[in-house]
């Protein structure tokens, strides 16, 4: 977080608040969420698109992310939209009050009920394939609704990688439209004046560093616009999805927001130019480069273990559950002890969690300072797909989290209890033990 700093107790402060003291009021293991910093980021994506696109634009902020009602309402605060992927994210959205006509709803396999939810609501529904096309239409045609706001997702055959990216005619996505497929869609569009086609999407992947696949994929688009025009659709919205990657260790190097978001406007203008056509109303829609550094979790160190000459494990009271990113991904992290914040680095221990499985470790090699139980252990850059993809492995409940800013904390979430743990759990009668 960029609010980071060192107090004169030697410990870590995040949004002027010491870690150590958030942690004896609220808990371990704590998602500490620094306002600061997502407003920043929030704002370098706003700015760059006003400075660099010549037409009207809006940044949506990918909720998959971190989706609850604090962070929706802090996004829509700085006037961004929000991308939900189901009826739960809709829902978290909606009750944030960010309004229906800033948000996209995503997802290649929506139910009747999201779908209904959804056109409701009077969002936009970003639509990934036919049977979606013809269960609007159905949907339309049992009710006297106005036209449906639809984007279609098409899946453009450029594949990135976190180092290379490889263009192919056919990608293996199971999301979106094959390009092949466009003018069939097209023609069916223009025969179904319930669906009114505000544009095309297109999200080709996350972390990345590069911005050549994002300048060639508004490139591309550019030219399926200009096809939509002979079939008589007016297309006004291009999104070319999010993506950006982060820094999470000293070998990360992305480009910057401003950077990333300069290629994007100067390669749809120049695509416009070419194919001259009027300037589409530009979207996209960030996730990690958003809330990714916004957020750290502070741990309590537990129990360490000595395998002689091979590793040190060092366990903390949380682990997979809260972060299943590098049991998922392999994802690299970088931590450091809150109390200890000037002592010299002197080992090199594995970070475990808490969890029953040998794979549940969140750091390998981390190079700390002498720890013993009781530090307070914080992991960086954890707000992107931590929360989100946490889980009650284990049964352990979920951890709090808290928005720090100016010295303030105000709780997000709050903590989970095992009661909350049982809540939907039943009990067969015949199973109750009536001794
Ligand atoms: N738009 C769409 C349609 C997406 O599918 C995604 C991410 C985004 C936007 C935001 O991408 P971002 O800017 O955050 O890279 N769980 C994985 C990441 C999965 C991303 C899925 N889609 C992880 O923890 O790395």
């Amino acid at each position: 977080p960029i609010t980071a700093q060192v107090n004169n107790r030697d410990c870590l402060e995040v949004g002027g608040c010491d870690v150590t003291s958030l942690v004896q009021e609220f808990g371990s293991p704590l998602y500490i969420l620094d306002e600061t910093t997502l407003l920043t980021t929030c704002s370098q994506y706003n700015d760059a698109l006003k400075r660099y696109y010549p037409g009207q634009s809006q940044v949506l902020y990918a909720s998959k992310a971190w989706n609850c009602l604090a962070v929706c309402a802090i996004a829509k605060s700085v006037g961004l939209g929000i991308d939900v992927v189901s009826g739960g994210e809709l829902y978290t959205a909606l009750q944030a009050g960010v309004s229906p006509n800033k948000i996209y709803f995503h997802g290649n396999n929506k139910s009747i009920a999201e779908l209904k939810l959804a056109i409701q609501s009077g969002c936009t529904i970003v639509v990934d394939n036919w049977l979606e096309l013809q269960n609007l239409v159905a949907i339309a045609d049992s009710s006297s609704s106005e036209p449906i706001k639809i984007m279609l997702r098409l899946t453009p055959g450029i594949e990135c990688h976190t180092h290379e990216y490889i263009r192919t005619g056919h990608l293996d996505s199971k999301f979106g439209f094959d390009p092949n497929q466009i003018e069939q869609v097209f023609t069916f569009l223009s025969k179904n004046p319930a669906l009114n086609c505000l544009g095309l999407h297109a999200h080709i992947g996350s972390q990345i560093f590069e911005r050549q696949p994002h300048q060639d994929l508004a490139g591309v688009m550019v030219e399926w616009f200009d096809k939509a025009t002979k079939y008589g659709l007016q297309l006004s919205e291009l999104n070319v999805g999010g993506g950006l990657g982060i820094r999470y260790t000293e070998s990360d190097d992305p480009p910057s927001i401003e950077e990333w978001v300069k290629g994007v406007c100067e390669a749809v203008v120049k695509a416009c130019e070419n194919q001259q056509i009027p300037l589409p109303k530009l979207l996209c829609e960030p996730g990690r480069s958003l809330i990714g550094t916004a957020c750290v979790t502070a741990y309590t160190v537990g129990s360490t273990k000595v395998v002689p000459e091979i590793r040190t494990y060092v366990a903390v009271d949380g682990g997979m559950s809260d972060n299943p990113r590098p049991i998922t991904y392999q994802s690299r992290y970088r931590a450091v002890i809150a109390n200890k914040m000037s002592a010299d680095a002197t080992e090199t221990v594995t970070i475990a969690g808490k969890h029953c499985e040998s794979g549940d470790i969140l750091i390998k090699d981390a190079r700390l300072p002498k720890t013993e139980a009781g530090d307070i252990l914080v992991v960086m850059g954890t707000g992107a797909y931590n929360y989100s993809m946490s889980s009650n492995y284990n049964r352990l409940p979920r951890p709090a989290a808290v928005l720090v800013s100016n010295g303030e904390a105000n709780l997000i979430l709050q903590r989970e209890t095992n009661e909350d743990l049982i809540r939907h759990d039943r009990l067969p009668e015949r199973l109750v033990n009536k001794q």
